[in-house]
């Protein structure tokens, strides 16, 4: 029963990290209210910027930036772990008070290759989107034109423990104004994912995108990781929901990384070499006018919170960034995904608030899309659960150019931006309805072998049942593997010049 533990690990620490680390950039550029200096202390800090321990309680911790330490608390019950770096609940394993940490590489340097800055007269839609500070929206429309989009995603294994949860959230009877259910996105990683259940979602209209094979753990792994190990988790992954969910290629052009680690040039080579339209990995750093998706043609025009993001041109390709959810009082800190804000137990209205300031933040201002992305840790908590369903269903009464759709129908609209007030006949935002392939899945029991070690992983399809556990360097389960490289290798010599001749 690892599977929802599983699903759970993802990526809660980065997050955290990150978290504390906005608010330093908040607070250098005086968007917080606490502008006032701390009292003064005997801290010194270790390095320029970090976060590091206080030497007398595990209740606080410093947050160094340029040298200054900013004294903060942990939320209350919660413990700052060093090695770590967040608060968290005290467990045997609570690293408490300074830890000496081995010296890490040097930053990088910066790349001299980088792309230019984003020109906007040669940048034009439909394949190239850019603005100077990336807040501008397309097609020149005023704000009150634009329609309100609003993205779900849900990230991790899809199975039956948590496809109940997210159905009641997706139920049909919940609409956008065209009378069509509202959509979401799945960015699914494979182990324990249920092709059987995954394949409803798609069936319903729901968007299936790539979350990695093995979404492995360390998280650091992703940041480093080669061209090779992308193309064989993000592409290999495409192949197997192609195999064993029945979803065409052409439908599967998303990925997002797993601990939003993104693998800079090495990752976006692959999204780009490989024909995904879109990555959704990048977080934009905490601010009062959120950014709108852009193609990568030109340099990034917000700083990059993770410190992996791409640094060469990928025309055409877009990204969808992460902009920094967070409420206007500070409750529940900040967060690229929803689940990761803490709250104090028991808080519906804190919840409730977030939500709301988040979503005022993004139509008040400039109608850049509000991300609302979940792990099933969510919905793990019914009085979260209940204020997200009490919350959408206040904001689809109340506003009727607010809809909820998925990344494909986001860029589709970006690429042609069309007013609100003509959005029912948008054709791309039509309902969609797919045939399911069957009603009774195959519950296969296959052998995975890893690290020498070999366990029995259980898998629903509708397809037959593979031989093996499909895996990273086996994405068709088969007796004898084949990796996405080889196959990219062999198909390179035959290409459609060859054959004409
Ligand atoms: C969807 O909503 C309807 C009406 O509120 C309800 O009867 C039904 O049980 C819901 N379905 C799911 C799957 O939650
Ligand atoms: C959590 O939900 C339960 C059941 O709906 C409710 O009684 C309780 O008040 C909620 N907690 C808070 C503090 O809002
Ligand atoms: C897979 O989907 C296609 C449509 O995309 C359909 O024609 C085909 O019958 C499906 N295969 C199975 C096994 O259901």
């Amino acid at each position: 029963m690892n599977s929802v533990g599983d699903t759970l690990r993802c990526s809660i620490p980065l997050l955290l990290v990150l978290t504390f680390v906005f608010q330093v950039e908040g607070r250098a550029a005086g968007r917080l209210h606490r502008t006032k200096r701390q009292e003064e202390t005997d801290f010194k800090c270790p390095k320029a910027d970090g976060l590091f321990a206080d030497p007398e309680t595990c209740r606080k911790f410093y947050i160094c930036a340029g040298h200054y330490p900013f004294s903060q608390n942990c939320p209350s019950s919660l413990y700052f772990d060093d090695i770590k770096k967040f608060c968290t609940r005290k467990t045997k394993q609570l690293a408490c008070g300074p830890v000496e940490t081995p010296e890490t590489e040097a930053p990088p340097t910066p790349d001299p290759h980088l792309p230019n800055e984003c020109d906007p007269a040669a940048c034009v839609l439909p394949d190239c989107f850019c603005s100077s500070d990336g807040t501008r929206i397309p097609g020149g429309l005023e704000p009150s034109e634009t329609p309100q989009m609003i993205l779900l995603s849900f990230d991790g294994a899809v199975n039956s423990l948590n496809f109940d949860h997210y159905r009641k959230l997706l139920n049909k009877s919940r609409t956008n104004p065209n009378g069509c259910p509202i959509k979401g996105t799945f960015f699914v990683s494979h182990e324990y994912t249920s092709h059987f259940h995954l394949q409803k979602f798609f069936a319903d209209g729901h968007e299936v995108a790539v979350h990695s094979i093995s979404n492995r753990s360390p998280e650091e792994w992703w940041a480093k990781a080669s061209y090779e190990d992308y193309a064989e988790e993000m592409v290999g992954q495409r192949e197997i929901l192609h195999k064993f969910a029945n979803i065409s290629r052409e439908s599967l052009l998303g990925m997002r990384v797993p601990y939003l680690h993104p693998g800079g040039n090495d990752m976006m080579s692959v999204a780009y070499d490989f024909d995904f339209a879109y990555d959704s990995s990048i977080i934009v750093p905490m601010s009062h006018t959120p950014v709108w998706p852009y193609t990568l043609d030109y340099r990034i025009s917000h700083k990059c919170m993770q410190g992996t993001c791409p640094t060469k041109s990928f025309p055409g390709l877009w990204e969808i960034p992460l902009n920094t959810l967070f409420s206007e009082d500070g409750t529940g800190g900040m967060c690229s995904l929803a689940d990761q804000c803490v709250f104090q137990e028991n808080d519906d209205e804190s919840v409730e608030q977030f939500l709301k300031d988040n979503f005022k933040r993004h139509y008040n201002v400039n109608r850049a899309p509000l991300g609302l992305y979940f792990h099933v840790n969510w919905f793990n908590d019914r009085n979260k659960t209940n204020v997200l369903l009490n919350f959408v269903d206040d904001i689809r009464t109340k506003h009727r150019d607010v809809w909820f759709v998925t990344m494909q129908e986001l860029i589709s609209w970006m690429r042609n931006p069309t007013k609100a007030a003509n959005l029912n006949s948008f054709a791309p935002w039509a309902c969609e309805k797919r045939e399911n392939s069957c009603n009774i899945p195959k519950n296969c029991e296959v052998p995975l072998t890893m690290d020498g070690y070999t366990e029995m992983r259980y898998m629903q399809t509708c397809a037959k049942c593979p031989v093996k556990y499909p895996w990273v360097g086996n994405f068709e389960g088969s007796a004898e593997g084949y990796k996405i490289v080889d196959l990219a290798r062999d198909a390179e010599p035959e290409s459609d010049d060859s054959k004409k001749r």
